[in-house]
Formats: structure tokens, C-alpha cells, sequence
């Protein structure tokens, strides 16, 4: 194996590239995340239970790591829903201590969100309930606990949830079988294979080894002759340039907030903390292929990782053609007069020369609006994700945006240096006590304070809206400074 060693472009001073390329044997099944079977209650809802727990892992071979996950020891199941389904879940929190679980690109009332403000207590039970209203896509659910979200994500503390639609049955969807979920982990391990934080980097915790669904060192062997693989990098700092090793190419379907009007043929995308992406891959009867990340030059994606490789079967099922029209939801537009936003980032991971206030109210927002946020980043590199929203990207540094981040997004990379403009989708339940947040994915910023809160209010009431929260007693709203 050979250790390069290269000065990031984007970080402060030397960086090490490192790869694990050579180092597998790809000898691990795959893990399918199960999906979670709902209980169906009396007003037809579908009822689903989380537990939050804590446990012990095998992930090097023999080495036992302590980590949490719900329902298990590492990560969690995976919730499938169609759209204009009504979903409830018990959330239990066996943690030990205080969490939350925020469900990252769902719409939904402010105060199911899950966020800083929906505390659960260690030993108690949180019972969020919505209708699903948005168009199908790939989103996810994690802790939000101000302060300490980087350290519940990385301990294991994460799931997919599945939305559907008619759009999202043209693609392969026989999860597990030609519908495959990819959730990407960086860790850092000690010799005796337990997980190591790092606490020094500016970014935060950048592993040397890649976890896929909580497998280290894995393979998957498909039957179809077309798969659909959800990506999530559900890393705390790392980002992924995702490509095959041979150049095979791929169809991208969707972005994080849904599908795209139409597959993309291309060979690499890149995904920062908290982005999804599905793409759907073809393969030949007997055709091994290994899914990699490639080096890049932004400090947080500076390594070369293989992530997995994937067997095809010696006979393939035939799938059926994708191409032509996938999502029939319009793109999201700015209307006339848009009001546009400014968001500043810097090095000191403040957003507006601010850190997060649990207590302040950063921005008032009519329920429904679509507005442009124009992000500028005077910092090294940050992304950008806002809650109960759905954005489509509009320029970066007032070019096109790259070919993989054009579609329905709820997250962004926002480069060093660099002007995004994003038009912004709000969702439509009003109400002027919870805040929703926006903030940098990077978990470490995040807990820095990195996040700024809105509330989404009736249309016309946007001035009567305090912009300071009442104290609650007995809530450790820690503000991370
Ligand atoms: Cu994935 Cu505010 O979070
Ligand atoms: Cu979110
Ligand atoms: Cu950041």
C-alpha cells in the first residue's frame, strides 16, 4: 500500500490522503438495513416504533466497538412510506441520555421535526405524527441534540426512510433486491477496533476506514440486470467523489429531495455531509464491479476509498428500461420578486457573524414561500441544509451548477470561496413557536453553532412573530459557546 502525501488546497496546512485502496478483501456480506413494519391503527395510520439504544459491534474482524443504533446496535431500520400515507412512530430514547431524532429532508409541522427543541429525555418516549405530502425521495433520520449531534451520528445513531410515488415505481423497487440502500460512513478505529473521535480537526472527525450500512470490507451480489442504489453520506465531515473504479457509468435519478425530470447519464458525483443521491447502475451476467471515491481538493474529500464491490449474478433478471419523463413535479422556480436572503459562512463557523441561539429567531418566513437564499462562504469548506424545505440550486459562483446537484436538493455543498444561489421551496405548516434550523451538515460546525433557526408563519403575519423564545425550565439549552 502506498501513503500519499499531498497539501490540501482548501485545508490549513498538510494533509494526509489516505486510501484503504489494496487493503480489502471484500469479503463481508452487504448489510440490508431491515425495513421496519408498521402497525396499522385505527384512524389508518401507519405506526411505526424506534428505540434508541446502545450496544456493542463487530466491525474489524473479532474487535468489538461500542456504538448505539435503533432497534439494533448500529444504525436503524429502514421506514417506507408513500406519499399521502399518515405515519406516527413511539421514538424511545433507552439511550441513557438526552436526544433527538430529526427526520432530515421530510416535510412536516415544526414541531415534529425533531430537532434541537423536541428534546427527548433518557428513558422517555416522543410521539411525532404527519401525512407524508411531498413528491418520493430518499430521506433520512439522525439525532439533532444541539451540542451533541456529531457525537449520536458517528456512535451510530441513523436510518433511511423511503418515500414513494407513481413517479418513483418506473424505477427498480424491490428493496434489498434491485432497490438498495448505501449509507456511507468514515470512522477512525483504534488497534482494538472501537471507534475513535477525532477532536482536533477543524472539520471534525475524517476516518481512514469506510463503513457501508455498517459493513466494513463489503461486497453485494445482485440478480437484475438494473439496480437502484439510494447513496446517503451519512458521514459526520467527509465527502465523496462516487464513481466505479473501471469508469462504468451510471444513470442519476434522483437528488436529495426527489427525482430528476430525467435520467442523467454520468460517472462521478460528489456528496458532502448529509446529501442523497440515487443512481440507477447496469450490469452485465457475471460483471464485478468495485463502487469507489476519488481524491478531491476541498479538505473534506482528500483521500481514495474503495466502498464496495458488487457481483452480478451469471443470470440477470432483465429490468425494465428507465428513460424518458421520471418525476412529474415541476421544477421549483422563482417567482417574480422573489425575496432573496443572504447567508454568510465563515472560517469561524458562524453563519451571519452568529452562532447558534437556541432563544433567537434569525429569520421569519411566510409558509409556502419560495424564496432565493444566496449563500457566500468566506470559510474553509461548509455545506448548507435547511429543514422542512426543498431547493433546486440556481448558480455556483454564478455558473451552472454541476450536472450531479441540478435536481431537488435539501443540502449543498457550498465550496470554499465560493456564491451559491439556491431558490427555495418552503413547507406549508405554519407555526410561530418552533423554529426550524438551517445549518452546516459538517456535524462538528453544526455542534460548534454553525445553524441559524427560522419559523414559517401565516402569510401577512411575519412582523407580529417575537423573535425571541421563552425559556423553557429545566432544558439544558446549551448553545455550544
Ligand atoms: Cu440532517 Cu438539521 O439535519
Ligand atoms: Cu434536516
Ligand atoms: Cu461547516
Amino acid at each position: 500500500m502506498i501513503t500519499l502525501l499531498a497539501i490540501s488546497l482548501a485545508g490549513c496546512g498538510k494533509e494526509e490522503v489516505v486510501t484503504n485502496v489494496g487493503k480489502l478483501e471484500f469479503e463481508q456480506p452487504l448489510n440490508i438495513p431491515p425495513l421496519l413494519e408498521a402497525t396499522m391503527e385505527s384512524d389508518g395510520s401507519k405506526h411505526f416504533t424506534l428505540t434508541m439504544q446502545t450496544g456493542r459491534t463487530e466491525f474489524l474482524p473479532g474487535k468489538m466497538a461500542d456504538t448505539s443504533g435503533i432497534n439494533g446496535t448500529y444504525l436503524g431500520p429502514t421506514i417506507r412510506a408513500a406519499r399521502g400515507d399518515k405515519v406516527s412512530f413511539d421514538v424511545v430514547n433507552d439511550l441513557g441520555e438526552q436526544s433527538t431524532l430529526h427526520w432530515h429532508g421530510m416535510k412536516l409541522p415544526a414541531v415534529m421535526d425533531g430537532g434541537p427543541h423536541q428534546m427527548i429525555d433518557a428513558g422517555k418516549t416522543w410521539s411525532p405524527h404527519w401525512t407524508i405530502d411531498q413528491p418520493s425521495a430518499t430521506v433520512w433520520y439522525h439525532p439533532h441534540l444541539h451540542g451533541k449531534t456529531a457525537e449520536h451520528v458517528y456512535r451510530g445513531l441513523a436510518g433511511m426512510f423511503i418515500i414513494d410515488d407513481e413517479d418513483s415505481k418506473k424505477l427498480p423497487s424491490n428493496y434489498g433486491i434491485d432497490d438498495i440502500p448505501l449509507i456511507v460512513q468514515d470512522k477512525l478505529f483504534t488497534d482494538d477496533g472501537k471507534f475513535l473521535e477525532d477532536d482536533e480537526g477543524i472539520f471534525g472527525t475524517l476516518g481512514d476506514e469506510i463503513l457501508i450500512n455498517g459493513t466494513y470490507d463489503p461486497y453485494l451480489k445482485v440478480t437484475a440486470s438494473q439496480v437502484r442504489f439510494r447513496l446517503l453520506n451519512g458521514s459526520n465531515a467527509r465527502a465523496y467523489h462516487f464513481g466505479f473504479n473501471d469508469g462504468k457509468t451510471f444513470k442519476l435519478v434522483a437528488n436529495d429531495a426527489g427525482l430528476l425530470q430525467e435520467p442523467v447519464t454520468m460517472d462521478r458525483i460528489m456528496l458532502s455531509p448529509g446529501e442523497r443521491a440515487e443512481i440507477v447502475v447496469e450490469f452485465e451476467p457475471g460483471e464485478e464491479a468495485i463502487l469507489h471515491s476519488f481524491n478531491g481538493h476541498a479538505g473534506i474529500d482528500s483521500g481514495e476509498f474503495d466502498l464496495l464491490k458488487i457481483i452480478a449474478a451469471p443470470e440477470l433478471a432483465e429490468s425494465a428500461p428507465i428513460d424518458g419523463q421520471l418525476s412529474t413535479v415541476p421544477e421549483i422556480e422563482a417567482p417574480e420578486n422573489a425575496r432573496v436572503r443572504q447567508f454568510k459562512l465563515t472560517m469561524e463557523n458562524k453563519i451571519n457573524d452568529k452562532y447558534m441561539d437556541m432563544y433567537r429567531i434569525d429569520e421569519v418566513v411566510p409558509a409556502g414561500a419560495t424564496e432565493i437564499w444566496e449563500i457566500n462562504n468566506f470559510g474553509h469548506s461548509h455545506n448548507f441544509h435547511i429543514h422542512n424545505a426543498a431547493f433546486r440550486v440556481l448558480s455556483v459562483n454564478d455558473k451552472e451548477p454541476p450536472e450531479y446537484e441540478r435536481g431537488r436538493k435539501d443540502t449543498v455543498f457550498i465550496p470554499n470561496g465560493s456564491n451559491v444561489k439556491i431558490v427555495v421551496e418552503f413547507g406549508n405548516y405554519a407555526d410561530p413557536h418552533y423554529p426550524l434550523m438551517y445549518h452546516c451538515h459538517l456535524l462538528r460546525h453544526e455542534d460548534d453553532g454553525m445553524m441559524g433557526q427560522f419559523l414559517l408563519v401565516e402569510p401577512g403575519t411575519e412582523s407580529e412573530v417575537p423573535t425571541t423564545l421563552p425559556k423553557k425550565e429545566n432544558k439544558d439549552g446549551h448553545d455550544g459557546h
